[in-house]
């Protein structure tokens, strides 16, 4: 185990001879800090988040080996569980250490599908001694700046063959879970007029998702339902309960809030007209957009000038660690092109030359932010 700069401690001991952190000649000062996450959704690629974290070490080794003397201490940081496929939540590590409240109360009663507490989980992996969550909670005091460093997971700059995306806001994201109930019953001898297929109910506030999504009129608003379970599950078997989980976001926030109040009133308008009962519409997170800090922006510009390489200044429509970060430092990110934009599935793919292209800019935006006194 190691100890940060800033009194943090990091568990590294898979990573032999990496290094995760260089000690500034004033370390009191706010630390400068990178990473990503290595935790993926099923069938996705290998890129996503990973090379925000392996691409975060290697500046780190890279400046210690040429003798580069930071004033502010320059910090890895690996979250935990970016994606929600374990505990149904988005970004929890960061959500975390931006000081989510709820969330730390929450998270004392949230288990996963094989009802294994976050705590216990934490645990094992050597991250939790006890269940006060706040108590990874940072203080405005300990990062200046937060630099992430990730695929565009989209087609802009290979299409454009922009080298670097650099990165000045983060959409807006959030996530719902509903839950309808019917009678269920035997799908030869309950006659139609007679049913209350919960899910068709599901798949009518499907269609209702994308309608409402569409009606915003702006490309930037988007609502996927990634999650429709039906049960019992049997092609015999009218479904009597179905869980839906929808995944809506925008740019601007109050648009995006507008599809979700749209989306709820489907859900009670249907659940009427059906017959079945709306047994939950829960809204798991609904979290404002991030813009990203002027000041690391330029650092991000100067590098890619020194480093002659072209740049873009682009929007993510994917969230990312660092719309939590933001909260807590000067934040902004810089995006690589992948193979045609594919993300969230197996064909995702960036090359060695991106990815070497983007590790130098962190190198560069690292060391020029951690020089600011
Ligand atoms: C991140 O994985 C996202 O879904 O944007
Ligand atoms: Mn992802
Ligand atoms: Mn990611």
């Amino acid at each position: 185990m190691l100890a940060f700069p800033s009194g943090r401690m990091l568990w590294a001991t898979y990573l032999v001879g990496a290094e995760f952190f260089l000690k500034g000649s004033e370390p009191d000062l706010p630390a400068v800090s990178t990473g990503s996450h290595i935790d993926a959704i099923p069938y996705s690629g290998k890129y996503d988040g990973v090379i925000g974290v392996l691409g975060a070490i290697e500046p780190i080794n890279v400046l210690m080996r040429s003798g580069f003397k930071p004033i502010r201490s320059l910090e890895v940081i690996m979250f935990t569980s970016e994606e929600p496929t374990r505990y149904g939540i988005s970004c929890l590590g960061s959500r975390l250490l931006a000081g989510s409240v709820s969330l730390a109360g929450a998270l004392k009663q949230t288990v996963d599908n094989h009802n294994i507490s976050f705590l216990d989980a934490a645990k094992s992996a050597g991250y939790a001694k006890n269940e006060d969550f706040s108590n990874v909670f940072l203080d405005d005091q300990n990062y200046s700046a937060f630099v992430e460093l990730h695929i565009e997971q989209g087609p802009i700059l290979e299409n454009e063959g922009v080298s670097i995306g650099i990165v000045t806001a983060i959409a807006a994201p959030a996530s719902i879970k509903v839950d309808f109930a019917g009678s269920g019953g035997h799908a030869g001898a309950v006659l139609m007029p007679q049913r209350n297929d919960a899910g068709l109910a599901a798949a009518e506030l499907a269609l209702a998702v994308e309608k409402h999504v569409l009606e915003s009129g702006s490309m930037d608003t988007v609502g996927t339902v990634g999650i429709l379970e039906l049960h019992p599950g049997a092609i015999n078997s009218i479904p009597s309960k179905s869980h839906l989980e929808i995944d809506t976001r925008d740019i601007d926030e109050k648009r995006r809030n507008n599809v979700i109040e749209k989306i709820h009133e489907s859900a009670v308008a249907i659940s009427k007209r059906r017959g079945v009962e709306l047994l939950e519409f829960k809204i798991v997170n609904q979290d404002p957009p991030a813009l990203s800090d002027e000041s690391v922006i330029k650092a991000m510009e100067s590098a890619t000038q020194v480093l002659n390489l072209s740049r873009k200044k682009m929007i993510s429509r994917a969230y990312h660690d660092s719309l939590f970060m933001a909260r807590k430092a000067a934040m902004a990110m810089i995006f690589i092109p992948c193979y045609k934009g594919y993300s969230h599935k197996p064909e995702e793919y960036a090359s060695p030359e991106d990815i070497a292209n983007g590790v130098k800019v962190l190198v560069l935006t690292l060391a020029n932010l951690s020089l600011i006194n």
